[in-house]
């Protein structure tokens, strides 16, 4: 009988499989120790560090960070990286997006001056509107037209933060953050197509509704549906519309959506947005450009 490497309880891998698999292993652990480690510790954690504030040290220095990270106590940052700001580093998309979410207030507020979300009316409203209202047309058209390029816009904003690779950290936060800037800013689009109760919005609407009762769990036809108790007349569908079908409480559920709720919740996940970049170093940017102007003359000796 050969000596046979001997088997320890706690490790019984180790004599049955190749070094680089136990190295592997080990590295694993490692990685184990250290994550169990940080549950203990969850403020010390990446995760809590790109969703709060982080507390500076207790040197002299820290207290004039304290003041000059705060975004209410110095709003603008203390230093910006020229390259970060650049137009073709931003394309300039979360801006623009921002901008036209402040017209998409102040026209809609003023569309709502001449519209009631009522059955019938509604649609009598958008006719004198467009027809007999000083301005109205064109006021109509800025609203409409602000609202496709927001979706647009708020699209390819999204699509330059993954090109440059601004969703890594300490930026993981704020992605999600877009996520859901991205979900109610499209929300706010659909919700919109069903006020000038049009043959558009209402065939719009009733197609976008129907696809809710196929919603796991929550929809009668989805997954699991039936089985938990969830019928026509209870089910997500019915909630949207406040209904069957795509009615007069329908309208009013997308109305008081469209004007109030998803513009409220928009508004604070913005400030949220805004203040995370801030908190994050500021836009993400290139590795800094050194210009010739600034280059130190080699020495000649
Ligand atoms: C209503 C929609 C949105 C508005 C108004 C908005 C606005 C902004 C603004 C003004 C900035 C500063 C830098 C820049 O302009 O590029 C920014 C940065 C950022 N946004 Fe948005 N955003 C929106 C939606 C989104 C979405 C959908 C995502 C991704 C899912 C996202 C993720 C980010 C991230 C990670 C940063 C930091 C980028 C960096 O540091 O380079 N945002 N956003």
């Amino acid at each position: 009988m050969g000596a046979q490497t001997p088997v320890t309880p706690e490790k019984p891998e180790q004599g049955i499989l190749p070094p680089r698999v136990r190295e592997e292993l080990n590295v694993l652990r490692e990685k184990a120790k250290e994550d169990l480690e940080a549950l203990k510790k969850p403020e010390k954690t990446q995760l809590f560090k790109s969703m709060f504030r982080v507390k500076h040290d207790e040197s002299e220095r820290s207290r004039a960070l304290s003041v000059l990270t705060n975004v209410f106590f110095h709003l603008h940052p203390a230093k910006v990286n020229r390259d970060a700001v650049r137009y073709s580093y931003t394309w300039g998309m979360g801006g623009i997006s921002f901008y036209l979410f402040i017209v998409l207030t102040f026209t809609g507020i003023l569309l709502m001056f001449y519209y009631h979300p009522t059955k019938g009316q509604a649609y009598r409203d958008i006719i004198y509107l467009m027809s007999d209202v000083p301005f109205g047309k064109l006021l109509r058209n800025m609203h409409r037209w602000a609202a496709h390029l927001m979706v647009i816009t708020v699209w390819l904003h999204m699509f330059r933060v993954f090109l440059t690779g601004s969703y890594k950290k300490p930026r993981e936060f704020n992605w999600c953050v877009g996520v859901l800037l991205l979900v109610f800013t499209l929300l706010l689009s659909f919700t919109g197509y069903l006020l000038p109760d049009d043959q558009l919005g209402f065939w719009a609407v009733t197609v976008g509704t129907n696809m809710a009762r196929a919603t796991p769990l929550l929809g009668a036809e989805g997954p699991l549906g039936p089985q938990v108790g969830v019928t026509p007349y209870n089910d997500v569908h019915f909630a949207l519309l406040g209904g069957s079908i795509v009615d007069s409480n329908a309208l009013l559920r997308a109305y008081i959506w469209h004007c109030i709720a998803i513009p409220v919740i928009l508004s604070i996940l913005l400030a949220v947005h805004f203040w995370r970049v801030r908190k994050d170093g500021g836009i993400s940017g290139p590795a800094p450009v050194q210009l010739e102007s600034e280059m130190k003359p080699e020495r000649k000796f």
